[in-house]
């Protein structure tokens, strides 16, 4: 290679490594898997020890990849955080274990531990309290999350009585559970906003949220593997891990203490199946020298810990044929493209269909043409993803793909929202798969849940002009003659569909709300917005500001309940539903007076508390014979604070003179 190669090459693969970096870090969003990006970074770290004359100083393959975002305060690590030299295969483990003989000598143990498939994250703890927590950011500093990382139940807030110093750092993994993974992103999906790929997204993504309320309703975990004393407490890695341990800390139980790299391999082969077994993903196994002084005598790399390492695990992968792209209208109107494969058998399913995410993927990215045959994996992500395309087998004059510029439904054009990714087809009252959805979404389990009522029906009856709107389910009845001689349905199914429907308008309010089918209000904040406003009137007289007082209702939420209320048609669906007998006002629960000492004065619950939930706040107050309202005024007595309230807030009830009070002075007044 000619130096002017070199040097171009090494410029572009900087530029790429570069962005996939912040697509990793900074957007949450990879595009390429881990194994391609090492493999890239090899190719130009062989390509600057060749060339050193163009390595820049900043290489991707010198500075840790960065996730400094620009909302949070930026604080300077004590202990750069650094990572890890990776390996895929045994060999280039045994080359480890002879580095490390040829260093210290053959006395030494290793700690094998699961590598964990999230974010990384160091925790302060000052006079056993949850002080600070940091992410890793680019190793030397990093973005302080404290306020989200305190909604994670597993993490201490305050440590059991132990031995431990009064300052001390320590390091985990903030990762989320596959079963929570699934229940959320399926509810993200319900409220026709984009899935996230895989759990470690989706973890990471919650870390970077300005909102507590709506990170603690997503369930992290954090597994600890790492402390950092000023004064070195114990001899081993190992010792150190029981300790914390008894501290308090949450610590994986499946690390192992081996004596030599059989053990290590031995390890490897275990998890390298047993791992689909576990309840979170992990994405390979990390080998530590377990004595702290040899791990002192090994040292380190620019990056990484010389006494260290980890083993990755590969992602499956197989070849296959793309037969053809087609497109889904979803009931909000986004439009998904989907990749049909030939079937081919990965990871012990066949596949026959993989995401292609979105328009870029496909023309950018990928560059897909017609018949490609394509790399197929299953790594992290639960459904498989189009890896690259086998170039040396495209056919000899196959066309590109291009993406569609009409609604493959309607035929309206497709728009994009300026930042992002998908287009969607405006078309909302004349798509059918969106007036389909919307209704399908209506009848759902989780929404009204009504018997005798499925989605086929729901197209049949759209089909045969019965229904477009909700509203016009509630009149069936009235054509009950036309449905028979329809010749679809029997008298039998059309009684029960009838029945079905008679009966669901006993639903409750919040069970209306989540049917309507607005954008972002799932089911739990279908719940808080009942829960809170208890009347349709209520909800849709709300300015902005009113909804964010509301629990768990960020600005997002906000804009688009009040953007659904200001479009007269939605006003006018909603008022043929209430004549048509559906229930828009909240159930009243009986509350048992506990006692009369909050009677007659008035509460605000804001911000994210540490031992209740605003809630049971709530439910306290009313118990005691006190009353919340919904906005700051000059009749509110009290206001109870918690952490990260906003700033509005405050400053209208410093205004007013309104008394400010902790969740520990309202139960001292409830006695
Ligand atoms: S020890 C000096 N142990 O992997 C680095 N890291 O590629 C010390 N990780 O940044 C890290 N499980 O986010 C360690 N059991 C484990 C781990 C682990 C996951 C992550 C961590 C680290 C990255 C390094």
């Amino acid at each position: 290679m000619s130096p002017t190669e070199a040097k171009d090459q090494i410029q572009a693969l900087t530029a790429e490594l570069r962005q996939h970096t912040y697509n990793y870090y900074v957007l949450a969003m990879p595009t390429i898997s881990d194994y391609e990006f090492d493999q890239k970074l090899e190719q130009l770290s062989k390509l600057e020890k060749q060339f050193p004359e163009f390595a820049d100083p900043e290489s991707p393959t010198q500075v840790v990849g960065g996730d400094i975002t620009k909302e949070f305060v930026t604080v300077k690590h004590r202990w750069p955080m650094l990572s890890l030299g990776n390996t895929y295969n045994e060999q280039e483990l045994i080359d480890f274990d002879q580095r490390i003989r040829k260093a210290i000598g053959d006395n030494f143990e290793y700690v094998c531990e699961l590598k964990f498939d999230g974010l990384s994250m160091s925790l302060t703890y000052v006079d056993g309290k949850l002080s600070r927590a940091v992410t890793r950011g680019d190793g030397t500093q990093g973005d302080e999350v404290t306020t989200n990382v305190r909604t994670i139940h597993t993490i201490p807030k305050k440590l059991n009585t132990g031995n431990y110093p009064d300052m001390f750092e320590i390091r985990g993994e903030v990762f989320m559970h596959l079963k929570a993974f699934e229940r959320l992103n399926k509810e993200r999906v319900d409220n026709g906003e984009v899935p996230y790929a895989n759990p470690r997204n989706f973890a990471s993504g919650t870390m970077k949220l300005q909102d507590s309320a709506e990170v603690a309703r997503r369930p992290l975990d954090c597994f600890l593997y790492g402390l950092y004393t000023e004064k070195t407490l114990f001899k081993t890695h190992w010792e150190s891990l029981e300790a914390v341990k008894s501290w308090g800390f949450h610590v994986d139980n499946h690390s192992r203490l081996v004596s030599d790299i059989n053990g290590v391999l031995e390890f490897i082969s275990h998890w390298d199946t047993e791992r689909h077994n576990l309840s979170y993903d992990i994405d390979g196994i990390v080998i530590k020298i377990n004595n702290y002084s040899q791990q002192q005598e090994l040292g380190f790399t620019a990056k990484s810990p010389r006494w260290a390492i980890s083993y990755k695990f590969k992602a499956e992968r197989v070849e296959t044929e793309l037969l053809a792209v087609t497109y889904q209208v979803g009931r909000t109107g986004a439009v998904t493209p989907v990749a049909n494969l030939k079937p081919v058998l990965l990871a012990g399913t066949t596949v026959k269909r993989a995401t292609l995410h979105n328009a870029d993927e496909i023309t950018e990215r990928l560059k897909l043409h017609e018949h490609d045959t394509v790399y197929v994996e299953k790594g992290g992500e639960i459904i498989p993803k189009i890896i690259s395309v086998n170039l040396d087998k495209r056919k000899p004059g196959a066309k590109a793909i291009e993406y569609i510029t009409h609604c493959p439904a309607c035929g309206t054009l497709l728009l994009r929202t300026e930042g992002e990714a998908a287009w969607y087809c405006p078309n909302d009252e004349g798509c059918p798969p969106q007036i389909v959805g919307k209704m399908q979404h209506y009848i759902g389990r989780k929404a009204m849940n009504i018997d005798g009522l499925g989605d086929e029906t729901i197209e049949t009856l759209y089909r045969h002009n019965f229904i477009k709107h909700i509203s016009d389910i509630y009149i069936l009845h009235e054509r009950a003659d036309e449905l028979k001689q329809l010749g679809r349905f029997g008298e039998k199914s059309i009684n029960n569909m009838l029945d079905g429907i008679e009966r669901s308008k006993q639903q409750p309010f919040e069970k209306v709300l989540f049917g309507l089918g607005i954008r972002y209000v799932g089911e739990t904040v279908a719940k808080k917005l009942v829960a809170h406003f208890k009347t349709i009137d209520n909800l849709m007289a709300a300015t902005a500001e009113e909804l964010t007082a509301a629990e768990e209702i960020g600005g997002r939420i906000a804009e688009s309940i009040t953007e659904y209320f200001a479009d007269e048609s939605h006003r006018a669906e909603i008022e043929k539903l209430r004549e048509r007998g559906l229930q828009f006002i909240a159930e009243e629960k009986e509350v048992t007076l506990a006692s009369e000492k909050l009677s007659g004065q008035s509460f605000i619950i804001s911000g994210v508390f540490e031992k209740y939930s605003r809630d049971e706040l709530k439910d306290l107050i009313e118990q005691n014979g006190g009353k919340i309202l919904s906005s700051i005024s000059a009749k509110l007595n009290f206001l109870v604070a918690g952490d990260n309230m906003g700033p509005a807030k405050l400053e209208k009830a410093n205004k007013l003179n309104i008394p400010i009070i902790s969740d520990d002075e309202l139960m001292t007044m409830i006695g």
